[in-house]
């Protein structure tokens, strides 16, 4: 069989269009019972994904014309793509190795977590009504995973140093792959860094971060997809909360007087409220959905006993 005909065997099913396409797809996915919680929550989103990956276009040039005529390698290998992501339950985003966060393009494997942090709509639209996004000089993403808040927060706040740290030097090569590609070398510093360990005399307007805080107890019962993200990204000891407990302790340290503290914690919302009652935390709300972010300001994180009081 030549490679065309082998193309046409497989493409066969797959409409000719682009919306046809995508409705395939979906319902095949819809069908199969898979999860999706990586960075497209239903089976019509990881459906655009996959057929970003099938043609290699850019997501909105795929998605300005819904009519658009597929060849048939792009159907075939559509098709391929739908068996693997029902086969191997591996997120689409890292069959593509392709991800779109605050309105941006990122490269992303398995060495880091599936960019789906709600921070990308603070980021991307609302900006932060604490701070003047043109008075921010230093930030600091702590946790950076592919880079996708470092490089947003580099983005919305244009005058800004950005420095991106992670303990993992694994997630640092894929972020170093997104900070080159956005162009963003000279404003954004990547650091190997347990927590706040490898920082000095850094002082920040600005610190965010979408740290690891799913108990241990809870792992083994989340859905198959997560099994391919890194284990360092997710889990965070027994309560799920060491992460934020380390951030908590030393935030204060280095954030200037009027700056502010701004963490992802997910699902352990109620957690950390019961376990920080004195701190007053303000936690955001989302138009795109999403819960568990809360904002602490430098002067609520002094109230706090000083690491090792
Ligand atoms: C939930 S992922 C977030 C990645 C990225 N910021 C995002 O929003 O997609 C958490 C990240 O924290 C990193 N991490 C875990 N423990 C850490 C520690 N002790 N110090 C620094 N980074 C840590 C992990 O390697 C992972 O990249």
């Amino acid at each position: 069989m030549t490679a065309t005909s082998s193309n046409e065997a497989t493409a066969r099913g797959v409409p000719a269009d682009v919306a046809g396409a995508v409705d395939w797809a979906a319902e095949r996915l819809a069908a199969a019972g898979l999860h999706f919680g990586h960075g497209a929550d239903n089976p019509h989103s990881e459906s655009i994904t996959l057929l970003a990956g099938a043609t290699d276009l850019p997501l909105d040039e795929l998605m300005a014309d819904a009519s658009r005529v597929l060849d048939h390698a792009s159907r075939a290998r559509l098709a391929e793509l739908v068996n693997l992501r029902i086969a191997s339950r591996r997120p689409a985003a890292y069959l593509v190795q392709r991800a779109w966060f605050a309105g941006l393009e990122f490269f992303v494997d398995e060495r880091v977590l599936v960019p789906r942090s709600p921070l990308a709509e603070f980021l991307a639209e609302e900006g932060m009504p604490w701070l003047d996004p043109g008075a921010v000089e230093h930030v600091l993403d702590l946790g950076t995973g592919s880079g996708c808040l470092a490089v947003a927060a580099a983005m919305a706040f244009p005058e800004a140093q950005v420095d991106a740290l992670d303990i993992s030097a694994e997630a640092l090569e894929v972020a170093a792959i997104n900070v080159q590609r956005h162009g963003l070398d000279s404003r954004v510093r990547l650091l190997r860094s347990d927590h706040f360990a490898a920082l000095r005399e850094e002082r920040y307007d600005l610190i965010i971060s979408n740290p690891p805080y799913i108990p241990e107890t809870s792992m083994d019962a989340l859905p198959r997809e997560y099994v391919h993200e890194p284990r360092l990204a997710l889990a965070s000891g027994r309560d799920g909360l060491d992460s934020v407990r380390a951030i908590l302790q030393h935030a204060g340290l280095f954030l200037k007087p009027d700056g502010i503290l701004v963490v992802e914690v997910g699902e352990v919302e109620s957690a950390v409220a019961a376990t920080w009652p004195t701190l007053p935390f303000v936690w955001l709300e989302f138009a795109h959905g999403g819960t568990g972010v809360f904002v602490l300001t430098a002067q609520a994180l002094a109230t706090l006993p000083a690491p090792g009081a």
